[in-house]
């Protein structure tokens, strides 16, 4: 909601973009895979946000063309399914840009990790053979995060500073990649100090500082010249796409058991405003992260 400003937003947008459910009808473009009474996830398109019709509502009609929709696994409910398809989605994206293969053996620092996406691309990094995963995450979210499979926990709070912290840990044994799910600018300008020189420094994160911000560190953190005073590590930012190898790739994962969601409580599609209130006032101080709704009227149970 807060991603786009309300110039270009339509009044009474619906937000949200995850979405799972079951299909009830199919147009005459829908892909031959997808059949009425499939249970499916998935992320809507861009486009259909600034229309304003997002997935915070019991039926959604979805372009299978420019939307990410993909079968639920049999082992996954929807209410599961409902909170990782972002996280899939980001994870596929991150793991082709650094670089990140099955059986990769690399060493890997998640900064963010304990959020929607961080949990998701911890156990995505664990089953690509990652050889150790550090993670910074509130020290509450440390149980969560091993339980995922990180390696070695850092609360980003108990630090004056998060990049001295790392400088000291890891200076003798930097990581191969970095994945930032916060946008910490200084992070990556300190990255010599604890990522190695042909490593890989992925930002999916934060638009919090405004668009300018973030566009303009994109730009210098690419392209500005390394005999400039450009830092000299290899910056990857993108936004998101769908990638058809996701819809085969993310929910194979999930089959298998590496991959799972977490959710913290699910609450009904009436106390949707106090999900909002809840994830925008009260998430930093809570045990774990990932919050849903979930409505099941007539039947049908839709996650969000
Ligand atoms: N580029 C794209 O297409 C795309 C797509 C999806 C998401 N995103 C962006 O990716 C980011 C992550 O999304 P998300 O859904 O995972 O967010 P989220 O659920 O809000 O999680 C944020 C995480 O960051 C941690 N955190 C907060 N402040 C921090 C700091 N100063 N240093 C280190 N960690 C900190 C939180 O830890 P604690 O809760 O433990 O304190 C939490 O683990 C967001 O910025 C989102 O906008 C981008």
């Amino acid at each position: 909601m807060t991603m786009l400003p309300s110039l270009i937003r339509v009044k009474n947008s619906i937000p949200a973009m995850d979405f799972s459910g079951t299909i009830i009808a199919k147009g005459p473009t829908a892909l031959p895979n997808l059949e009425i009474g499939m249970r499916v996830f998935g992320v809507l398109e861009t486009a259909a946000m600034l229309k304003g019709n997002g997935t915070l509502c019991e039926y959604i009609n979805v372009s299978a063309s420019s939307s990410m929709i993909m079968p639920v696994p049999e082992n996954c409910s929807l209410e599961q399914a409902g909170c990782m398809a972002i996280g899939g989605m980001m994870s596929y994206l991150i793991c082709k840009n650094g670089g990140i293969k099955e059986d990769c053996g690399l060493r890997i620092l998640v900064n963010g990790a304990s959020g929607g996406c961080g949990t998701i691309f911890v156990q995505v990094a664990k089953a690509m053979g990652a050889e150790e995963i550090a993670a910074t995450c509130s020290s509450p979210n440390f149980g969560l995060m091993r339980e995922l499979g990180a390696d070695k926990l850092i609360d980003y709070r108990g630090q004056p500073s998060l990049q001295d912290r790392l400088a000291k840990d890891y200076a003798d044994r930097p990581f191969d990649v970095i994945v930032d799910m916060v946008g910490n600018q200084d992070l990556y300008v300190n990255s010599p100090h604890y990522l190695k020189e042909d490593g890989v420094f992925v930002n999916i994160g934060d638009y919090t500082k405004g668009t300018f911000a973030t566009a303009l560190h994109w730009f210098l953190n690419t392209w500005w010249p390394r005999w400039l005073g450009g830092t000299p590590r290899n910056y990857k930012m993108f936004p998101p796409s769908f990638e058809p190898d996701v819809s085969v790739w993310f929910p194979s994962l999930i089959a298998k058991g590496q991959v799972r969601a977490v959710i913290e409580r699910t609450m009904g599609f009436e106390e949707v405003l106090e999900v909002r209130d809840y994830f925008k006032y009260k998430r930093l101080n809570s045990p774990s992260h990932r919050l849903m709704t979930s409505s099941r009227r007539n039947g049908q149970e839709v996650g969000l």
